[in-house]
């Protein structure tokens, strides 16, 4: 495998051919903001908070940090006024869907996203795709899948098979970047089995009705 060099933020980086801006970035200690990024899984690209800019022949433009491959001699900026200002209108986008996590929370201060700046959505989920894919790739069980267009779009359990195999996985919920996943969970057992115990943990009235 050829090595590459590249410049991130002013720093000379010395990555492999093959890998992408993000994991250059991280190998030198540089930190990009991911939402949907999750080295166990196929890289993906949905939640774009991993925005960079790059320097090709003397043009910039903004690419995918955990997609775009890394070349000799390219220069990224990973904090430039266009780079923080698409990353704050994701972060807003996203803060309408799930105005309490405390992922986005953290990243809404540091590029001062307003949670409020658009009316909020009916589903919670980011669209990551974390759990989807976690279950797909790793468990190789596909329990959970993405139903729904536009605004509505959002995840849900196959009950029938959610009772067979999530009673002793439930891996996918500490990968959510929201803390609804679990209640989701939790609400489409209690609604197909009623008759299944309840969690140890009971679902809090409120985040039941969040979660609708
Ligand atoms: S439920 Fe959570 S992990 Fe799954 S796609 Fe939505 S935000 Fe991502
Ligand atoms: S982390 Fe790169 S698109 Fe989500």
């Amino acid at each position: 495998m050829s090595e590459i060099n590249l410049q991130i933020d002013g720093k000379e980086v010395k990555a492999e051919e093959g890998m992408t801006v993000l994991e250059a970035a991280q190998s030198a200690g540089i930190f990009i903001p991911t939402l949907c990024h999750n080295e166990v899984l196929e890289p993906y690209g949905g939640c774009r908070l991993c925005t960079v800019e790059v320097e090709v022949n003397g043009w910039s433009k903004l690419v995918v940090g955990c997609l775009y491959p890394v070349e000799q001699g390219l220069i990224v900026r990973t904090r430039t006024k266009m780079v923080d200002k698409v990353r704050k209108l994701i972060l807003e986008f996203l803060l309408a869907h799930s105005p309490d996590s405390p992922a986005l929370l953290e990243l809404a201060q540091e590029y001062g996203a307003d949670k409020d700046r658009f009316e909020k959505e009916s589903s919670f989920c980011l669209l990551c795709g974390l759990c989807v894919r976690y279950c797909a790739e790793v468990k190789k069980k596909n329990v959970i899948g993405l139903i729904d267009k536009g605004g509505k779009r959002e995840i849900s359990f196959i009950p029938e098979l959610a009772a067979k195999e999530c009673w002793d996985c439930k891996e996918c919920f500490s990968l959510c970047p929201t803390s609804y996943l679990q209640a989701a969970y939790h609400l489409t057992k209690a609604i197909a089995f009623p008759s299944l115990p309840l969690p140890v943990k009971p679902v809090s009235e409120g985040t039941a009705k969040a979660i609708k």
